[in-house]
C-alpha cells in the first residue's frame, strides 16, 4: 500500500513538471511557422504605408555599405546602450586592417544621464562622432534620429518624439569646451555588424542577445519603399524585439510570458528568461512541486533571480545546488534536477525563437539575390549570447535555414568601434562618390 502511494504521488508529480515543460516546447513545425510570420512582417515593416502599423519597425538607418576594409582615421564614438555610458576614441588603420580603441571612459548611468569628458588631447581638434543610441529610433537622416519610445528599462521624459542627435549637440554645446563634426548615429546591432564588417566582408546581418534582443541587416533598397531612390542597399535596424506585439505570437506565449510583459516597464519587450524562470519556478512550488512546497524569500522577490543563474544552473547539477543554496531555497536532489531541466526548457525556446528570427534574415537575403546558397556571417553581441552556450541556436538556424552557410562572430565592442566604423564608411563613400 505504502509503496504504491509513493509510486503514484511519484508518476503524478513527474506529470505535473511534464505538464509545465511542455508549455515551453516549440516543435520544429512551429518554428517555421514563427519564420513565415516574422517574413510577413518584415514586408509590413518595410512597406510604404503598411509600416505606421508594423509591430516590427524596419527602421532604415542611412547605412548604406558595409566596410570594403579600405577606411581608416581617428573618431570619436559614444555609446549608451543599455547599462553604461561611453565615450571611446578610436582608431581605424588600414594597414592593420583594425580598429583599435586607443582610450575610452565609462560611466554607470545614474538617475541623471551624465556626459563623459573625453580626453583633453583631443580638445581643439573636431573630429568626426559617431553616437550608438540603442534604442529604436525613426531614422530620416545619418545625423537626424527621433526616438519613437523607450526600452530596456529606460523611461527618461522629453525625449520621444524628439530628435536625439539634435539634444546631443546641445548638450555638448551647452558644456562650451567641445566642438562636434559631423555626427553619425546607429543603433548597436549597427555597430556590431559594422565592427565585424571591417575584419570579415560577408558580415552584412549584427544580431543583439542582451538586455533586449535585435537584428540589422543589408536591405535592397528597392525594397526600401519608404524612402527614395532604389539603387543599392541600405541597412534595416529590424526591431524584432516588437515581433508578437500585435497579438501574432500569443498561440505560442505562455501565461508566464503574459505575466512578466504585463509588469515590464516597456511592455512588448519579450524573452525576458530570469523572470519567466523566476515565474515559473514560484508557480510550480505553490504547486507543491518544488522545495517541499516551500517558497524562500529570495526567489518570491522580482529581480532577484539573475539572468546569469540560468546558464550556471544548466551548466552542471552541482551549481544548481549552489545556486538553489544561495536562494535560500530548502532542496533535495530531485528539485535540482526539475530546475535544471526547467532553465534548459525555457533558454532553449528563447534560443530556438532567436533562431527562427535569424534564419528569417539570411533567408530573406539569400531570395533577395536569388542564390541557391548563400554564404554570410553575422556579428553578435550581448551578454545574455556571450553568456551563453550558442550551440543551441546556432543549431536550429542550421536546421531552418539549410540553404544558408552562417559564421558567427562575437563583436568586439561593436557598440563603440562599430560606431566609428559608420562614420568611416560614410567618409569613404563621400569621397568616392562626391555629391
Ligand atoms: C532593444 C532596443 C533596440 C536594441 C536592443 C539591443 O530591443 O529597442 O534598439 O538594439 O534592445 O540592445
Amino acid at each position: 500500500g505504502h509503496y504504491k502511494t509513493r509510486a503514484a504521488e511519484a508518476s503524478s508529480e513527474e506529470l505535473g513538471v511534464e505538464k509545465y515543460l511542455q508549455l515551453f516546447q516549440l516543435s520544429p513545425e512551429m518554428l517555421q511557422e514563427v519564420s513565415a510570420r516574422l517574413r510577413k512582417d518584415l514586408l509590413r515593416g518595410l512597406g510604404k504605408h503598411s509600416h505606421h502599423k508594423a509591430p516590427v519597425k524596419m527602421l532604415p538607418t542611412f547605412v548604406r555599405a558595409t566596410p570594403d576594409g579600405t577606411e581608416k582615421g581617428d573618431f570619436l564614438a559614444l555609446d549608451l546602450g543599455g547599462t553604461n555610458f561611453r565615450v571611446l576614441h578610436v582608431r581605424v588603420e588600414e594597414e592593420a586592417q583594425k580598429v583599435l580603441k586607443m582610450d575610452s571612459q565609462i560611466c554607470a548611468i545614474p538617475q541623471e544621464m551624465m556626459l563623459g569628458t573625453g580626453e583633453q588631447n583631443l580638445k581643439g581638434k573636431t573630429l568626426p562622432l559617431g553616437f550608438t543610441f540603442s534604442f529604436p529610433c525613426e531614422q530620416l537622416e545619418i545625423d537626424k534620429s527621433i526616438l519613437i519610445r523607450w526600452t530596456k528599462g529606460f523611461n527618461c521624459s522629453g525625449v520621444e518624439g524628439k530628435d536625439v542627435v539634435q539634444l546631443l549637440k546641445e548638450a555638448i554645446h551647452r558644456r562650451g569646451d567641445y566642438d562636434i563634426g559631423s555626427v553619425a548615429m546607429v543603433n548597436d546591432t549597427v555597430g556590431t555588424m559594422m565592427s565585424c564588417g571591417y575584419r570579415d566582408q560577408s558580415c552584412e546581418i549584427g544580431m543583439i542577445i542582451g538586455t533586449g534582443t535585435n537584428a540589422c541587416y543589408m536591405e535592397e533598397m528597392k525594397n526600401v519603399k519608404r524612402i527614395e531612390g532604389a539603387d543599392g542597399r541600405m541597412c534595416i535596424n529590424t526591431e524584432w524585439g516588437g515581433f508578437g506585439d500585435d497579438g501574432s505570437l500569443d498561440d505560442i506565449l505562455t501565461e508566464f510570458d503574459v505575466e512578466v510583459d504585463k509588469t515590464s516597464i516597456n511592455p512588448g519587450q519579450k524573452l525576458e528568461t530570469d523572470k519567466i524562470v523566476r515565474l515559473v519556478l514560484v508557480k510550480m512550488t505553490k504547486d507543491k512541486l518544488l522545495f517541499k512546497g516551500q517558497i524562500s524569500e529570495t526567489l518570491g522577490t522580482p529581480g532577484q533571480f539573475e539572468t546569469k543563474f540560468i546558464s550556471e544552473i544548466e551548466d552542471g547539477l552541482e551549481n544548481a545546488k549552489k545556486i538553489l543554496t544561495e536562494l535560500g531555497l530548502d532542496w533535495d536532489p530531485v528539485d535540482a534536477c526539475v530546475v535544471r531541466l526547467v532553465c534548459d526548457t525555457i533558454s532553449s525556446r528563447s534560443a530556438r525563437l532567436c533562431a527562427a528570427a535569424l534564419a528569417t534574415l539570411v533567408n530573406r537575403i539569400r531570395n533577395n539575390r536569388k542564390l541557391d546558397h548563400l554564404k554570410t556571417t553575422v556579428g553578435v553581441d550581448g551578454t545574455v549570447y556571450r553568456k551563453h552556450p550558442t550551440s543551441k541556436l546556432q543549431k536550429a538556424v542550421r536546421l531552418l535555414a539549410p540553404q544558408c552557410d552562417i559564421t558567427f562572430l562575437v563583436s568586439e565592442d561593436g557598440s563603440g568601434k562599430g560606431a566609428a566604423m559608420v562614420t568611416a564608411v560614410a567618409q569613404r563613400l563621400a569621397h568616392q562618390f562626391p555629391v
